[in-house]
């Protein structure tokens, strides 16, 4: 794939994409480096390792990371490679290393913060300066950070501080947070995880695309309004029809929603509403949050309940149900889904079911939600590596320039069904893109 005489600046122009951004593997190495390697990404919620030695690994932007839970009690992250040749240190993705981490190749060990404890038969080593070598040093540290239960990594060693990148999303973590009445949060089971055969881009416009409902799941919306109708009245709706009923709103709904882009890429959508904003009130819970936070704060909480809140580049969450899809790019044409559902550690067992019965029910591609969108992001795909038009439309509610398009400092409030939420996206793309690998 060749995009011309573009330059990486070029390959967006405010309002269209070229479609070398879905499909080129020389842009897409890049952008393991320069976009995903420098920026900060979410690797796990500390309630997955309570206890030392507890550990989450992950490949991220093609650098394999294992996150620890510490002897001191604190979380922190090195590259899952061994210092002596490189072997892999843990294989499953989650577990309990116990008090030291061991490598099987030769059975270097290293405490839980990666610094080397011993080195087998090391009087072999005598003369060969081995106190002063790389590999005396340990395990690679990995900038970690955790924000009220999230935790972030930045494989990089160059690139911006957490609290800059995340500055406009610490408030939503709070009011994502604050759903648990003494501030605590868990990972409710394991995730669903599942590649597509799709750019990882295709799918993060999609999570702010609400027209696309009005066509490609009219069917799912159909069949559950169909099923909810032939019911008696007062039959107590499922938790199933509940969440699958507002998929069937029109195109008044989805506009009325509101979405606000934020800096850096980031951005909230339903604002005003959602489809997840008419879920039945939980009573006692929400007595329980009034008693812990206040009612006012409380209500604000309760409230928070926007369609998607994107984490620019590789994250989605929702408030209610609590969900987070996390985005981890293997090639141009394939991207790893990771798709977590979370609680109020303290919360009723109907706000657990919420976000696992929505995950297994929407993002599942088993699911009657995620079939359709699957089959169209991979069917665009191929569709894009066509001969035809070179360029993606992202023009709908574009205001004329591209400064009346940006966020501004501090964020700016759209309709529901503006593509300005996807043009934020790639405005972001191209600063890091352009963005030397030295700064
Ligand atoms: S590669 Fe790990 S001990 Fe040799
Ligand atoms: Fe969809």
């Amino acid at each position: 794939m060749t995009n011309g005489a573009l330059s990486l600046d070029q390959l967006f122009d405010g309002k269209r994409v070229h479609r070398s951004l879905y499909l080129d593997d020389t842009l897409f190495a890049l952008e393991r480096r320069r976009l995903f390697g420098r920026t900060w990404q979410y690797i796990g919620h500390e309630s997955q390792l309570p206890q030392p030695g507890d550990y989450l690994s992950a490949d991220i932007a093609g650098q394999p990371v294992l996150l620890l839970r510490r002897a001191d009690g604190s979380l922190g992250a090195v590259l899952n490679r061994c210092a002596h040749k490189g072997s892999t240190l843990v294989t499953d993705r989650q577990g309990c290393a116990g008090r030291t981490l061991r490598c099987p190749y030769h059975g270097w060990s290293y405490r839980l913060d990666g610094s080397l404890i011993g080195v087998p038969n090391k009087d072999d080593y005598a003369r060969a300066a081995f106190d002063s070598c790389e590999a005396s040093r340990g395990l690679t540290p990995v900038a970690t950070a955790a924000y009220r239960g999230f935790v972030f990594v930045r494989v990089s060693a160059r690139g911006p501080a957490f609290e800059d990148q995340m500055a406009p999303l610490l408030a939503v973590i709070d009011l994502i947070a604050d759903r648990s009445p003494s501030g605590r949060l868990q990972v409710n089971g394991p995730c669903l995880r599942m590649k597509l055969r799709c750019n990882w881009k295709l799918y993060l416009e999609n999570i702010n695309d609400t027209l696309h409902v009005l066509t490609a799941h009219a069917s799912a919306a159909g069949a559950a309004e169909s099923v909810w109708g032939e019911q008696a009245p007062q039959t107590p709706k499922p938790m199933a029809i509940e969440q699958l009923l507002p998929f069937a709103n029109g195109h008044a709904f989805f506009e009325r929603m509101g979405g606000r882009v934020l800096p850096g890429g980031h951005s909230i959508l339903g604002t005003q509403a959602s489809i997840h904003s008419a879920y039945g009130d939980l009573g006692d819970y929400s007595e329980a949050l009034a008693q812990a936070h206040g009612p006012e704060r409380a209500a604000q909480v309760l409230a928070f309940t926007p369609q998607n809140v994107i984490f620019y580049p590789g994250a989605a969450m929702k408030a209610s149900p609590l969900t987070i899809r996390v985005l981890r790019p293997l090639a141009a044409d394939q991207t790893l889904l990771e798709v977590w559902a979370l609680a109020p550690a303290d919360g009723p067992a109907t706000l657990h079911r919420r976000g696992t019965t929505y995950n297994r029910l929407v993002f599942s591609p088993m699911s009657v939600v995620a079939h359709d969108d699957i089959h169209l992001w991979e069917s665009a795909q191929r569709a894009l590596a066509a001969d035809g038009n070179e360029w993606v439309s992202l023009q709908r509610g574009w205001p004329g320039t591209e400064a009346a398009d940006g966020p501004g400092p501090d964020g700016r409030d759209i309709s529901g069904t503006d593509e300005a939420l996807m043009r934020n996206q790639y405005s972001a793309w191209r600063y890091w893109m352009n963005l030397p690998d030295d700064e």
